[in-house]
């Protein structure tokens, strides 16, 4: 058997390039070395942890489905499904809940970063971790690629599961973070600031269209100085647009800038904006496919639910087995 790996993302709200590099990108290279057994899945039970409208949400966890799969998630390959729909996860939560230390939810930056935000202190928003830890644990995963924000949450997972073992007796391994180390897209406007859907300006959308991804490397903010040189403390915001260019294009950063040193800031942007639209263009003419089809969406991810549910309900039977309840 291959090493199970398992990760979810959350609907709220379109997709940006950070997004894509941060995290999205990992999970689909994951996929393509053939050499796990991959479980991807829409996080929609989470992102009731915050303020949301019931339309609004369906039509994220719709388009965030076309999304995945538009960017390469293959349901022949990975076992693709909604949270929701696979029960066992809420459940393997209460008995993870009976064992997880409240205090130590208290304590997590993000529930107090969320509640700071302004999202309601709910048991739900609090209870996130263990919901979390529950996703990861369900499918014994041993694997889990996040973004570095997660660290926290995979530390509090391992945690939960070296509780369950030491009490009941050996039963899931403890998963490890697979992050891609370092890697912060900022945001076209604000270098100093990460590229985030809660500053749309400086946010470069998977679902832009070329001539808009042409106008917003255009207006992207640069430094001073004209040269084409790799330095992210001297040359914060053009560091970031090599970046992007790297990471888009899978060719060497200080490559790119040798190749651009003095041909000037208006041409190294109008080529950045060329391989963007050009690295994405496959993913638009998918997601156009895709969006047309809500029948298809809907089969494949309850198709994956059923896989899913196969193993999530094995794993829940014998924790609950173990905990003494059968
Ligand atoms: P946002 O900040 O836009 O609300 P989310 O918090 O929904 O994005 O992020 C989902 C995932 O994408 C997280 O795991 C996070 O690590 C990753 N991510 C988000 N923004 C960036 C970024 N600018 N650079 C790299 N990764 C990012
Ligand atoms: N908390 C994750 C995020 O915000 C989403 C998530 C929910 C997740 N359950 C998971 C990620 C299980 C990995 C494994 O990005």
């Amino acid at each position: 058997m291959k090493p199970v790996v398992v990760s979810g993302i959350k609907p709220s709200g379109k997709l940006h390039i950070g997004n894509l590099l941060g995290m999205t990108k990992q999970s689909i290279d994951i996929q393509s070395s053939g050499k796990y057994d991959c479980l991807y899945f829409i996080a929609d039970y989470h992102a009731l942890t915050q303020k949301y409208s019931p339309t609004e949400k369906s039509a994220d966890i719709f388009s965030l489905a076309v999304d995945m799969l538009s960017l390469g998630i293959d349901p022949e390959r990975s076992v693709f499904f909604m949270q929701s729909d696979v029960l066992e996860h809420a459940n393997m939560a209460w008995l993870l809940n009976c064992i997880t230390p409240a205090g130590q939810l208290q304590g997590m930056i993000e529930f107090r970063e969320k509640v700071q935000e302004g999202q309601p202190a709910s048991a739900g928003l609090l209870d996130y971790p263990v919901l979390m830890a529950a996703d990861i644990l369900s499918y014994k995963a041993e694997f889990v690629p996040v973004g570095e924000d997660q660290r926290q949450h995979l530390e509090i997972a391992r945690e939960i599961a070296r509780i369950f073992n030491k009490r009941f007796g050996k039963t899931f391994p403890e998963p490890k973070g697979i992050f891609v180390e370092g890697l912060r897209v900022k945001s076209l406007d604000n270098p100093a600031k990460k590229m985030s859907k809660s500053l749309p300006k400086g946010c470069l959308y998977l679902s832009d269209s070329p001539e808009v991804i042409k106008k917003k490397i255009r207006s992207a903010v640069t430094d001073s100085g004209s040269e084409i040189i790799y330095d992210p403390e001297k040359k914060p915001a053009l560091a970031n647009l090599l970046l992007i260019y790297s990471e888009m294009s899978g060719r060497n950063i200080k490559d790119i800038a040798e190749e651009y040193r003095s041909s000037g800031y208006a041409s190294f942007k109008e080529d950045l904006a060329r391989v963007i639209s050009d690295t994405l263009s496959s993913f638009r003419e998918k997601k156009e496919e895709l969006s047309s089809k809500p029948k298809r969406i809907r089969e494949i991810l309850l198709s994956g639910a059923e896989k899913a549910r196969l193993i999530a309900s094995k794993n829940l039977e014998e924790a609950k087995e173990k905990m003494g309840l059968i």
